[in-house]
């Protein structure tokens, strides 16, 4: 039995042959750049990007903006030459087999967890931070009490401490019983989705840049520091270090465009929907949300997204309310509403690239056969997205939306550095391959987007460093404990 036992280029595109028997091909390009937009702008943007001015870089959180951007650029190239190459289901964990063997694709697709499973409880966490401001400001009823909407390792300034995020918990628990009934109806609601998602976004820019007030803008690089919250957690603030960590922080808003590789299987001509789908969504997030952290963060002072009862939760419709006049009441609410519809389409297209990933596992062997057991009606793995749902469930429920949306982040960036090892690794090992799309300046490019994720990982700090190796020894035991023994490459009579 080998750990570095590979999947042979062919044989994958084999097995994707023969799935199209399985999962239904059913998406074009434009339907990607769709699910990538509709991955991409969530949390990231309407919860992270204040968390991170206020715990780490002040205004300067738009110069982590644009290092995040350039650290998913260099690895979104490198995801486009796989995705183009190897087009089928699984993402990094399909690269990886491929071309480092078994057991570090075993790591990448334990550690692609921390991407989908857990970013989507992150988003569900942040979720239910603005359905209490949608139950006060559009309902007209009270907020949900502090305790059944905050995790046991929170407490408000008025000292409650919280029991579980029942809101979370519950769009979670609704959206993977929608997944189970099939990837093109999501897709349909997606669509509608990210048109209103990127009309709020642009008229937050618009209407909300005559607001900007530049004393909140000065000095734009804050003097570094640390920053203590009310709960004790010390943070680097300011200067390089600072920016380092609000690019890690805020990187989290770009996740979800390699979530257009997962869904290859289900694509139709891949080879060159995948680079569109892929790329394409980068770009068109990468400008807006540059324009909207210099709106966010001139809207409202520091302190102001400092205070979990003020701007420190859904603190876009906070800001707004803060720093533009009582006449856009309007706007706070539409926004409200539509930042809930908007990230149930990034929670979906989190759950659909975690089942999917599993699905590819369990297909190898890696994973028990449950996970890619297809429903006889709906043909989707509905046995996986159940399982993933209590996976997903206990995170949204139970721990702060700080911490595991800097896990998500770190576990992507650890993926993101192992997809630009693959470019390089595959031009070596299968040169012939064709490719519809080519990484341009192999190897600088890869080797610049590992410095990049390296760099923001370096930014995120020991503590999520730790809870990363944690998360891996974890996924150690598992393969050594079942999945080496189950793997369908080292066993192939198991076939
Ligand atoms: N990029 C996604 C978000 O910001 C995960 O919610």
């Amino acid at each position: 039995m080998s750990l570095f036992v590979k999947k042979s280029v062919e044989q994958l595109l084999l097995d994707s042959a023969e799935s199209e028997k399985g999962l239904k091909r059913t998406l074009s390009a434009g339907s990607l750049v769709a699910l990538g937009i509709g991955a991409i702008i969530g949390a990231g943007l309407f919860v992270r990007t204040a968390a991170a001015a206020a715990q780490n870089a002040g205004p300067s959180v738009t110069i982590g903006f644009i290092l995040a951007a350039i650290g998913c650029a260099l690895a979104g190239l490198c995801y486009a030459e796989l995705s183009s190459s190897i087009p089928i289901s699984g993402s990094a964990y399909t690269y990886t087999y491929a071309t480092m063997g078994e057991f570090m694709a075993w790591i990448i697709g334990w550690d692609l967890v921390l991407e989908y499973a857990v970013g989507a409880a992150t988003v569900g966490i942040a979720w239910s931070e603005y359905l209490n401001n949608f139950l006060v400001e559009v309902v007209g009823v009270g907020a949900i009490p502090y305790q059944w909407c905050h995790s046991p390792f929170q407490t408000s300034p008025d000292g409650v401490t919280g029991i579980i995020n029942i809101p979370a918990l519950l769009i979670v628990s609704v959206l993977s019983l929608l997944l189970i009934k099939g990837t093109k109806e999501s897709a349909i609601v997606n669509n509608l989705i990210v048109i209103v998602k990127v009309t709020i976004v642009i008229m937050i820019i618009i209407l909300g840049w005559g607001y900007v007030n530049p004393a909140y803008h000065t000095p734009y690089i804050p003097e570094a520091t640390t920053y203590t919250d009310h709960q004790g957690i010390t943070y680097n603030f300011g200067g390089i270090m600072g920016i380092l960590g609000a690019a890690g922080t805020v990187f989290f808003a770009f996740i979800g465009f390699d979530a257009v590789s997962t869904a290859a299987q289900e694509t139709k001509n891949p080879k060159t929907a995948m680079p569109i789908g892929i790329l394409g969504s980068l770009a068109v997030c990468t400008v807006l949300y540059i324009l909207f952290a210099h709106v966010l963060t001139g809207l409202a002072p520091l302190e102001f997204f400092r205070d979990p009862s003020k701007g420190g939760e859904a603190s876009v419709v906070a800001a707004i309310k803060e720093g533009m006049p009582a006449t856009y009441s309007w706007l706070s609410k539409s926004v409200t509403v539509a930042i809930l519809a908007g990230f149930s389409s990034v929670i979906l297209v989190m759950l659909l690239g975690q089942s999917r990933v599993f699905y590819s596992m369990s297909k190898d062997g890696l994973l028990p056969a449950v996970f890619s057991k297809l429903h006889p009606k709906y043909q989707t793995p509905y046995k996986g997205n159940l399982v993933i749902l209590i996976l997903v469930g206990v995170f949204a429920a139970f721990v702060p939306g700080d911490v595991v949306g800097h896990m998500t982040s770190i576990g992507t960036l650890f993926a993101f550095m192992l997809v630009c090892v693959a470019v390089i690794i595959l031009r070596k090992t299968n040169p012939e391959l064709p490719r519809q799309f080519k990484t341009p300046l192999v190897p600088f490019i890869p080797i610049l987007g590992v410095i990049a994720c390296g760099l923001m990982i370096f930014g995120l700090g020991w503590e999520n460093w730790l809870r990363l190796f944690a998360w891996l020894a974890i996924g150690f035991v598992i393969y050594f404990l079942y999945s080496r023994k189950h793997s369908k490459l080292n066993h192939p009579d198991k076939e």
